[in-house]
């Protein structure tokens, strides 16, 4: 079996995550966050979204964060992005990749950001235009691409399709999202196989949620495929606020720790990345929701 020899990961969690949370999370935390992050070796973090604030409350500190990030050359700040008033106020935070956000279902696209499948590429046309006309990289999520918490099972032809539209488009990189977690090695595969029907293998990723605990064996099979690029959240943080019961992505820590045994570099310092991670569950009062983190902590304490 032959796997990559490097891997890049993106730390979804100040965004993926903390889009999630209850209690309100300032911005000097949320920035202190990314600067332990990009200290740790992450080369790209998904910082914020500029969604509406009425759907996401959490992320309406958007432009706050962007501002008071000291950016650190050879560091990538992305963005998510619903609709052209959100690429207004996204490209005056300078990002240095936009994503647009669709599904697979259309059920959780409607639950998600209120439009159709159709409706939302129609929607997203101008956006990736006008973010590919002022330089910026235009990435895509799509979501549900195994499953939906409404509609259940989703067929491999659903991603196909979505990543056809994306591609139509003019978005340059396909991301495959396992919203819920639900998704088990052969399933994921057949997902990938079909964005990769419209993408090269350099342009696609995997997003893994761990709800079920197939994160990691997800990111494995993902590998044998020659698949290189994956998003994680430190600390496991997150969830969806539209997909009820899913947890948080696979945590930065456990894919890190993986990678490293395999002699897979990546770039990050594991153990700067556990107090990046350990900084954020502190502030939130709870464990980090990784079993890397926990064992290396509890090494450390004894
Ligand atoms: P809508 O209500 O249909 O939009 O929502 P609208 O155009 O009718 O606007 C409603 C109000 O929102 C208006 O304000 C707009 O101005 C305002 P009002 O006139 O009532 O005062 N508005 C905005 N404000 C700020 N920024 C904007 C914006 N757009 C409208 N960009 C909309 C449609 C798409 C806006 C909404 O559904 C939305 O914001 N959805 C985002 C939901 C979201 O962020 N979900 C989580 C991210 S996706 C995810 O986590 C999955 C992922 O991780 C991959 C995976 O795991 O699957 C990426
Ligand atoms: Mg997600």
């Amino acid at each position: 079996m032959k796997y990559p020899s490097k891997v890049k990961l993106v730390d979804v969690g100040p965004r993926d995550g903390l889009q999630n949370e209850k209690g309100e999370v300032p911005a000097a935390v949320k920035i202190e966050l990314i600067h332990r992050l990009q200290d740790a070796g992450l080369t790209e973090i998904e910082v914020t979204s500029f969604v509406s604030p009425k759907w996401v409350p959490q992320m309406a500190d958007n432009a706050e964060v962007m501002a008071g990030i000291h950016r650190k050359p050879g560091v990538r700040y992305s963005v998510l992005v619903p609709n052209m008033k959100g690429l207004e106020a996204a490209l005056a935070s300078k990002p240095d990749e936009i994503v647009v956000f669709g599904a697979a279902s259309e059920k959780f696209s409607q639950r998600n950001i209120n439009c159709s499948i159709a409706e939302s590429i129609e929607r997203f046309a101008p956006v990736v235009e006008a973010a590919r006309a002022k330089g910026v990289f235009v990435r895509s999520a799509i979501s549900t691409a195994v499953g939906c918490p409404y509609e259940g099972d989703v067929a491999p032809e659903r991603v196909e399709m979505v990543a056809r539209l994306f591609k139509e488009i003019g978005v340059q990189h396909c991301g495959v999202a396992d919203t819920i977690g639900v998704g088990t090695p052969r399933r994921v595969q057949a997902a990938m196989e079909a964005a990769l029907k419209h993408f090269a293998i350099d342009d696609v990723s995997g997003h893994f949620h761990d709800t079920y605990g197939q994160a990691l064996p997800n990111t494995l099979a993902c590998l044998e495929m020659g698949i290189w690029q994956f998003d994680s959240s430190v600390a496991g943080l997150g969830g969806c606020p539209y997909a009820k019961g899913a947890t948080g992505n696979v945590a930065t820590e456990d894919v890190v720790y993986m990678l490293h045994g395999m002699g897979i570099d990546t770039g990050i310092d594991l153990d700067r990345l556990i107090d990046a991670g350990k900084f954020i569950s502190d502030f939130l009062q709870r464990k980090p929701n990784s079993r890397a983190a926990t064992a290396i902590l509890n090494k450390r304490a004894g």
